[in-house]
């Protein structure tokens, strides 16, 4: 058994240590809201928080994350940045197919705690790993700046 703090909670996962987050997450605790892409850190669609920081799910171990905090999309509506940035998707009709949008609004949400004022370019290269087939960047940017006028 591996004890992981999720969401606030402390919770029991009879996994192996090296079993990744995501599969944690989904199989485990069957909280399905983080999705699998790609596997292979390259799309963004498992991002969570680990400590307030984004990161891949898919390819971080749970015994990399016992005695810190675990973030999901679960979370982010009773998070003060991360409603603001759910509101903002909602406002600008963000996602279209919607398979990547819970790793968009946890990484969105990651750099709005950091950077209260993003630039196109802090934009950019915050959301630059996560990809969206359906091409949602434009609304996307166009969120991520509303929310940080409705948080300044
Ligand atoms: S599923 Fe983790 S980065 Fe693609
Ligand atoms: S909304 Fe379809 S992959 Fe992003």
């Amino acid at each position: 058994m591996v004890t992981l703090n999720i969401n606030g909670r402390d919770v029991q996962v009879d996994a192996d240590p090296s079993t990744p987050i995501l599969w944690a997450l989904r199989d485990n605790l069957n909280m399905t809201g983080t999705k699998f892409g790609c596997g292979m850190a390259m799309c963004g669609a498992c991002t969570v928080h680990l400590e307030g920081q984004a990161i891949r799910s898919c390819v971080t171990p749970i015994s990399a994350a016992v005695g810190q905090k675990i973030s999901t999309i679960e979370a982010m509506s009773a998070d003060k940045v991360g409603k603001a940035v759910q509101d903002a998707w909602v406002k600008h009709d963000v996602p279209q197919c919607g398979y990547c949008q819970s790793g968009q609004v946890m990484s969105a949400t990651a750099l709005l705690r950091m950077n209260k004022a993003p630039t196109d370019s802090d934009i950019d290269n915050a959301m630059s790993g996560n990809i969206c087939r359906c091409g949602t960047y434009q609304r996307i940017r166009a969120a991520i700046k509303d929310a940080a006028k409705s948080i300044a």
